[in-house]
C-alpha cells in the first residue's frame, strides 16, 4: 500500500548530545501518532544512537546517503548493507549532494539499483536547478534514476520532488504546482510509489501539501531540527490525512 509519509534530513547538524535530545522529544512527541509513517535521517554517524533512543517504535531510520559497493577500499564511504543493519531507509541523489559532491544521474541510478538489492527504501530526490518550475529537468533525473529498474520494484521506492529553489530558502513551492509535477512524475512509476515534496516545509505551510491527495507525505529540513516544529508538522499532517 503507498505510504503517507513524513521525513526528516537532518543534514550535517548536531552533535551527539543535540542527536539524542532532539530524537527523544520526537519519540515522545510522536508516540500516539496516527497513520503517517515518520523517518529521522540524523548523520551516520549517528545512526545506532537515535535507532537506541526510537526503538522499535513507530519512528523508522534513514541514511542521508551510501555508495552503491556492498564493501570493499572505499575510504570514508558506507555501503547499503551497512546501513541496512540498522536503518530501513536511505536518502539519494539529494541536490546538495549532486552540487557539492558532484552525484551525476548514473550515480544516483547506480545507489537506487544498490539500495533496493539491500532491502533499503531509497528516496530519490529530483528536482529542477536551474529554471524555476521546469519539469523537463525532475523528470529526466527521475527517469535516469530508474534505468533498468524492473517495475515489480516501484512500490519499494520513494520520489521525493524538491525544487532546488525551495530547498532552505523559506520560499516552498505552491502546493497545486508540486501536485502538478507529482502527477507528471507518476506517469514513470506506479500507483503504488509514495511521491514527496520537500522544500522550505514547515507547519505553518503543511495543510496546504497536506490537501492535496496527488502529495504522498514531506521531506522536511530545517523544520525538522526543532522537536516541537517538527512533532507539529507531522501531527497537522496526520490529522489532515485521516479525515480524508
Ligand atoms: P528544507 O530542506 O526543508 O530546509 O528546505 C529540505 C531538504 O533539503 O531535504
Amino acid at each position: 500500500m503507498k505510504k503517507s509519509i513524513v521525513v526528516a534530513n537532518w543534514k550535517m547538524n548536531m552533535g551527539i548530545s543535540d542527536a539524542h535530545v532532539l530524537a527523544t522529544e520526537v519519540r515522545n512527541g510522536l508516540s500516539g501518532i496516527g497513520s503517517v509513517e515518520v523517518v529521522l535521517c540524523p548523520p551516520s554517524i549517528w545512526l545506532s544512537e537515535v535507532k537506541q533512543i526510537i526503538g522499535n517504535k513507530k519512528i523508522s531510520l534513514g541514511a542521508q546517503n551510501m555508495f552503491y559497493e556492498p564493501e570493499g577500499a572505499y575510504t570514508g564511504e558506507i555501503s547499503p548493507t551497512m546501513i541496512k543493519e540498522v536503518a530501513d531507509y536511505v536518502i539519494i541523489g539529494h541536490s546538495e549532494r549532486r552540487e557539492y559532491f558532484g552525484e551525476t544521474d548514473h550515480d544516483v541510478n547506480e545507489k537506487t539499483i544498490s539500495a533496493l538489492r539491500a532491502g533499503l527504501i531509497p528516496i530519490i530526490c529530483v528536482g529542477e536547478r536551474k529554471e524555476k518550475n521546469n519539469i523537463v529537468e525532475p523528470v529526466k533525473e527521475l527517469r535516469e534514476a530508474l534505468e533498468g529498474i524492473p517495475k515489480k520494484h516501484f512500490k519499494d521506492i520513494i520520489i521525493a520532488y524538491e525544487p532546488v529553489w525551495a530547498i532552505g530558502t523559506g520560499e516552498n513551492a505552491e502546493a497545486e504546482y508540486v501536485a502538478k509535477v507529482c502527477n507528471k512524475l507518476r506517469e514513470f512509476v506506479d500507483a503504488e510509489t509514495a511521491i514527496i515534496y520537500g522544500g522550505s516545509v514547515k507547519s505553518s505551510n503543511v495543510l496546504e501539501y497536506a490537501k492535496r491527495p496527488e502529495i504522498d507525505g514531506l521531506l522536511v529540513g530545517g523544520a525538522s531540527l526543532r522537536a516541537s516544529e517538527f512533532i507539529k508538522l507531522c501531527k497537522d499532517w496526520s490529522d489532515a490525512r485521516s479525515l480524508k
